[in-house]
């Protein structure tokens, strides 16, 4: 099983978008795809879960002995898309737990006890913070996928979440690093969305070639509860995020997917 961290600590750059729409295309490509609800904001669990969730992965952290992760797993609407979802009673959590020492531990601990591979995608939704709840993600998970929003302003703080993925790796999780950067809401009708395309490939060696293209059907499918592929699948946003999936997907068996040095 591969699981992949989506970090930005900027918001809206692509992470839920990109959880659930590259989750979605690997589900037809045939994988099983488990996606984890991190943020208390709750997007991803609100666009894709089919029933209540009750108080989800909150659970997890409030009562670590007496809940399971594959307790919380639930279906979706889509194929080979599973869901560990989240509720806002993790606002308050995050400010508990950065007082508990090990706490960055909980959701490793639990991924492991999942237990002879299930799936063969796990995504972590992350918040747009760098708290406890993203550490947590960057120590359960093996890989990180990075979104950044095709802007000038874009390409900030990218330093600051290579050392945070740096730290990580040194103190609680030796095999982590960055498989995937993705240029998101490209808007080529300018200068400048290719142009930081440009700068992120140079900076970044393991930016994906596709870039997800800004694409109005991307913003209008959360609301229908469904994957782009379903609710445009003519779209250029559906494309995109097919091609992503066969590139991921292409990354499959190497050793390691990235060539970062975040040291
Ligand atoms: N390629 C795109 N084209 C058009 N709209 C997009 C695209 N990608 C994302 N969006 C829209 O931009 C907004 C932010 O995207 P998204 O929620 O995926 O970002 P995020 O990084 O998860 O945000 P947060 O940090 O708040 O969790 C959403 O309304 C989403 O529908
Ligand atoms: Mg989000």
């Amino acid at each position: 099983m591969r699981t992949i961290a989506v970090v930005n600590q900027k918001g809206g750059t692509g992470k839920t978008t990109t959880a659930v729409n590259l989750g979605a295309a690997l589900g037809e490509r045939g994988k099983r795809v488990l996606l984890v609800d991190l943020d208390p904001q709750y997007s991803t669990t609100s666009w894709v879960a089919a029933r209540p969730v009750g108080r989800g992965v909150f659970d997890l952290f409030a009562d670590p002995e007496g809940t399971t992760l594959s307790g919380l797993i639930h279906p979706t609407a889509v194929d080979r898309l599973a869901l560990v979802g989240v509720s806002a009673w993790l606002v308050g959590a995050e400010r508990a737990l950065a007082t508990i020492p090990g706490a960055e531990t909980v959701l490793r601990d639990q991924i492991r006890s999942l237990g002879a591979d299930p799936f063969d995608y796990l995504f972590i939704d992350c918040p747009p913070t760098l708290g406890v709840l993203t550490v947590n993600a960057l120590t359960a998970a093996r890989e990180v996928l990075v979104p950044v929003e095709c802007h000038v302003m874009g390409l900030q703080g990218l330093a600051q979440l290579q050392q945070t993925v740096a730290l990580v790796r040194k103190r609680l999780n030796p095999h982590l690093h960055i498989s995937g950067v993705l240029a998101c809401r490209l808007d080529k009708r300018t200068n400048h969305g290719p142009e930081v395309v440009d700068q992120l490939r140079a900076r970044f060696p393991e930016t994906y070639r596709t870039a997800i293209r800004e694409n109005v059907r991307l913003a209008e499918c959360p609301s229908m509860g469904v994957p782009v592929s379903a609710y445009a699948p003519a779209s250029t946003g559906a494309a995109d995020y097919q091609a992503l999936a066969d590139e991921v997907i292409s990354q499959e068996g190497k050793e390691a997917y990235g060539t970062i040095e975040n040291e």
